[in-house]
C-alpha cells in the first residue's frame, strides 16, 4: 500500500491514533488524551480536554527553540515599493505588544475583535495578537463596503475594531475610515474601541475620529502580553462567507483542530517545513489567507511572504516571478484567475525570462477550478508541478489534493486529485444514493469532518444544520457538484447552489439580487453567475421593470452598478444588467436560474417540465442570442 492509501485508511479506521499522532507536532499546555468527541453528534469537537495557545505555537516556541533569528514574515508591497522583514523574535515582540494593547482595553478570552485591514503586516499581527489573549478575530475583506462590514459587526458583536487608514488598489487609494465610521453608524451595537494603523499614503487617521486610537501610539507604551491557554475547542476565529441568502455565514474555527490540521497539511500536502519560503498570493480577508498566509506557515516555522499587489499591472505581468526570485520562494499558492491574468498579459511569458525562479518547486492553485487550459499553460511555462486542490472556507484546508509531501501522484488536468486523509468524500444523487464512478452528483463528505474544519456557524446552530447536515443524513453537503473517476480522482464541476466564484472570491447572487431588487424601478430580478474568461464567473443581472416605469437602460445599469458597489463593495464586480420583459419560472414561482445560466453561457439546455410559461424562456433565449 502506498503512503497515501495507508494514511487515508488509517484516518478512517484508526481516527484516534492518526490524529493524536498528528497532534504531537503541536505544543499543548494540556495534552489531549482523545482526538474526537462525538458525544453531541452531528456536532463534533476535536481534542477535548486539550489546551494550547495558537499564537504560542506560531511564534514563541520557535523562538524558544533557538530560531528567533529566522525570518518569519516578508512583507513585499508592489503598491508602495517596500519590503519589510520580521524575524520570529521580532514578530513575537510585535504580536505580544499588540496583544498587550488589546488586553489593556479589557479585551479578554472569548471577546470578538473585527479586523478590517489591507495586506499589511499589522493585519497578521492583529490576528495573532487576538489568538494570544484568546480573543476571537473576525477578519473582513477590504473589498467589502460599509453595509457588509456592519452586517458582520452586528453578527459577531465585537468589542473592538482594528483597521488601517486604507488599502491600495491600482490607480486608487481605498480609504477605510469613512467606511468604518459608516458601518458603526449602521450597526445596532458597535464597539467603543477602534484602533487604526495609519498609512502615510492614505488620507485619514485615528485623530479624525473621537476616541479612536492610533496603532503606533498605542504600541509605543504597550506591555507585552503572555499567551493565554485556551481549550482546543474554543473558537480562534469567525470568518464570514457567502451563503445562498444575503446574510453571510459566520464559519467558526477552533484552536486545537486547526493547529493540528494545518501543521499536518504543510508537510503532507505542500511539502513545506521549517525554514522553507512559502508564498500564498491571496488576502487575509479570505480563508486561504487565514490558513496559508498567516497560521500554517508560522505553525511549522517556515517563512511566509505577504504580498500587497496584483499579479498584473503592479507594475507588469512579471510581478509574481519577481517576488519568487527576490525571496527564493519554494512554493507559490494562488488562484487560477491570477494565472489567467498573467497569461493574458504575457502569453509567451517574456517577463518570466527576466527572473531566476529556480527556487520554485511547486505551484498550488485553489479557490476555483483550475481549468485544463490554464493548467497546461502554467505547467509548460514554469516546468514545475502545477497542483490544483479543492477546499472551502468551511473546511479551512484541502478536501482533495495531490499530497506532494506524503506521496505525489500523477496529475490529471481538471482534477484536484484525491480526497485528503480525514475526508471521506462521496458523490450522491438527489435521493442521497451513491452514484457510480464517473457519474455526476452532489459531493458530500461523511461525518465527522476532520480536525480544522468548521465547528459550526456563529450562534446559529439551526442554519448550520439546515445548510450542511439536513440534505443527507450522516453527510456534510459541500454545495459543489462533480464526480469521482475510476482511479478515485475527484472532479469538482461547480456549485449546485446560488454561490458564485468571481476571481476566486466567493459571492452570493442572493445578496446582489437583494440590492438590485431594492431599486425603485425594479419589479423583480435574477442574478446569476455566468462564464468569464478571466475571472471564471461574473455576476449578471436580469431585471423586470415595474409597469409604467420609464428609465433608459444605461441609466438603470449605472445606478444598479453603483448601488451594488456601495452596498456590497467593489469586489462584487457587478457590471452586466439586462432588462427583460419577464423571468422564466416554474409553476410554483421559482426562477429558473440554472436554465438562464445555460442560455447565457450558450450551453445546451432542456426546458424544465415544471415551467410556467415556455414562451418566456424562448423570448429570453432569443434576446440573449441577439
Ligand atoms: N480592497 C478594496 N477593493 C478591492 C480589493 C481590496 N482588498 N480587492 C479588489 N478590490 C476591487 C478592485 O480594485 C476592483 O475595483 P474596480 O472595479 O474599481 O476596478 C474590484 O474590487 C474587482 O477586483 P478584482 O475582481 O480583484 O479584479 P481586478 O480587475 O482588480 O483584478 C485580477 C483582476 C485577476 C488581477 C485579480 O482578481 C486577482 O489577482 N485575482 C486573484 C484572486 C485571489 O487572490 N483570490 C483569493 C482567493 S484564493
Ligand atoms: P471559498 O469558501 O471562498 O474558499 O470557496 C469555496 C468554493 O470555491 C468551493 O465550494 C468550490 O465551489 C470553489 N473551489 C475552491 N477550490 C476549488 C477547486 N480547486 N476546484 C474547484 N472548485 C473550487
Amino acid at each position: 500500500m502506498g503512503q497515501y492509501s495507508e494514511a487515508f485508511t488509517q484516518a478512517v479506521d484508526d481516527r484516534e491514533g492518526f490524529w493524536l499522532e498528528a497532534a504531537k507536532a503541536v505544543d499543548w499546555t494540556t495534552e489531549p488524551t482523545r482526538a474526537l468527541d462525538d458525544s453531541a453528534a452531528p456536532f463534533y469537537r476535536w481534542f477535548p480536554g486539550g489546551e494550547l495557545n495558537t499564537s504560542y505555537n506560531a511564534l514563541d516556541r520557535h523562538v524558544a527553540a533557538g530560531q528567533g533569528d529566522r525570518t518569519a514574515l516578508i512583507w513585499d508591497s508592489a503598491m508602495v515599493g517596500e519590503v519589510r522583514r520580521y524575524t520570529y523574535a521580532e514578530l513575537l515582540d510585535e504580536v505580544s505588544r499588540f496583544a498587550g494593547v488589546l488586553a489593556a482595553r479589557g479585551i479578554t478570552s472569548g471577546d470578538r475583535v473585527v479586523i478590517y485591514m489591507p495586506m499589511i503586516p499589522e493585519a497578521a499581527i492583529a490576528m495573532l495578537a487576538c489568538a494570544r489573549i484568546g480573543a476571537v478575530h473576525s477578519v473582513v475583506f477590504g473589498g467589502f463596503a460599509a453595509p457588509e462590514l456592519a452586517t458582520r459587526i452586528d453578527d459577531a458583536e465585537p468589542v473592538a475594531i482594528v483597521t488601517a487608514s486604507g488599502g491600495l488598489e491600482p490607480g486608487r487609494a481605498v480609504e477605510y475610515l469613512p467606511m468604518v465610521a459608516k458601518a458603526i453608524e449602521l450597526s445596532a451595537d458597535a464597539p467603543q474601541t477602534v484602533i487604526v494603523k495609519d498609512r502615510p499614503e492614505i488620507a485619514g487617521s485615528a485623530a479624525d475620529h473621537d476616541g479612536w486610537l492610533d496603532w503606533d501610539t498605542a504600541m509605543a507604551d504597550a506591555q507585552a502580553a503572555d499567551p493565554v491557554p485556551v481549550a482546543a475547542t474554543d473558537p480562534l476565529y469567525i470568518l464570514y462567507t457567502s451563503g445562498t441568502t444575503g446574510k453571510p455565514k459566520g464559519v467558526v474555527r477552533d484552536n486545537g483542530g486547526h493547529a493540528v490540521a494545518l501543521t499536518w497539511s504543510m508537510k503532507n500536502i505542500y511539502d513545506i517545513s521549517a525554514g522553507d519560503v512559502w508564498w500564498t498570493a491571496s488576502d487575509v480577508g479570505w480563508v486561504v489567507g487565514h490558513s496559508y498566509i498567516v497560521y500554517a506557515p508560522l505553525l511549522v516555522g517556515a517563512t511566509t511572504v505577504m504580498y500587497e499587489g496584483k499579479p498584473v499591472g503592479t507594475p507588469d505581468a512579471g510581478a509574481f516571478w519577481r517576488v519568487i526570485s527576490d525571496h527564493g520562494v519554494k512554493a507559490l499558492f494562488t488562484a487560477p484567475t491570477a494565472i489567467r491574468a498573467v497569461r493574458k498579459a504575457d502569453p509567451n511569458a517574456e517577463e518570466l525570462a527576466k527572473y531566476d525562479v529556480s527556487s520554485l518547486q511547486t505551484l498550488f492553485a485553489a479557490g476555483e477550478r483550475l481549468d485544463p487550459d490554464t493548467f497546461t499553460w502554467a505547467s509548460n511555462t514554469l516546468g514545475v508541478p502545477v497542483v490544483d486542490h479543492w477546499w472551502q472556507t468551511e473546511t479551512g484546508w484541502a478536501i482533495a489534493a495531490n499530497l506532494r509531501g506524503l506521496e505525489p501522484m500523477p496529475i490529471k488536468a481538471g482534477s484536484p486529485t484525491v480526497p485528503v486523509p480525514g475526508y471521506a468524500v462521496g458523490v450522491v444523487d438527489a435521493e442521497g444514493k451513491p452514484v457510480s464512478a464517473g457519474e455526476e452528483g452532489s459531493i458530500v463528505i461523511e461525518l465527522p469532518l476532520p480536525p480544522g474544519t468548521l465547528a459550526g456557524l456563529w450562534r446559529d446552530e439551526d442554519r448550520y444544520r439546515k445548510s450542511y447536515l439536513a440534505a443527507f443524513d450522516g453527510y456534510y453537503l459541500t454545495g459543489d457538484s462533480g464526480y469521482v473517476d475510476e482511479d478515485g480522482y475527484v472532479f469538482v464541476l461547480g456549485r449546485s447552489d446560488d454561490v458564485i466564484n468571481v476571481a476566486g472570491h466567493r459571492l452570493s447572487t442572493g445578496s446582489i439580487e437583494a440590492v438590485v431588487a431594492s431599486h425603485p424601478a425594479v419589479a423583480e430580478c435574477a442574478v446569476i453567475g455566468i462564464h468569464d474568461d478571466l475571472k471564471g464567473q461574473r455576476p449578471s443581472g436580469y431585471v423586470v421593470l415595474k409597469s409604467g416605469v420609464d428609465i433608459e437602460a444605461d441609466t438603470l445599469r449605472s445606478e444598479l452598478v453603483a448601488k451594488v458597489r456601495e452596498e456590497i463593495g467593489a469586489v462584487a464586480t457587478f457590471r452586466d444588467v439586462t432588462v427583460v420583459p419577464a423571468l422564466p419560472k416554474t409553476r410554483s414561482g421559482k426562477i429558473l436560474r440554472k436554465t438562464m445560466r445555460q442560455i447565457a453561457d450558450h450551453e445546451e439546455y432542456t426546458v424544465p417540465s415544471t415551467i410556467e410559461d415556455p414562451d418566456v424562456l424562448t423570448a429570453l433565449a432569443e434576446q440573449l442570442k441577439g
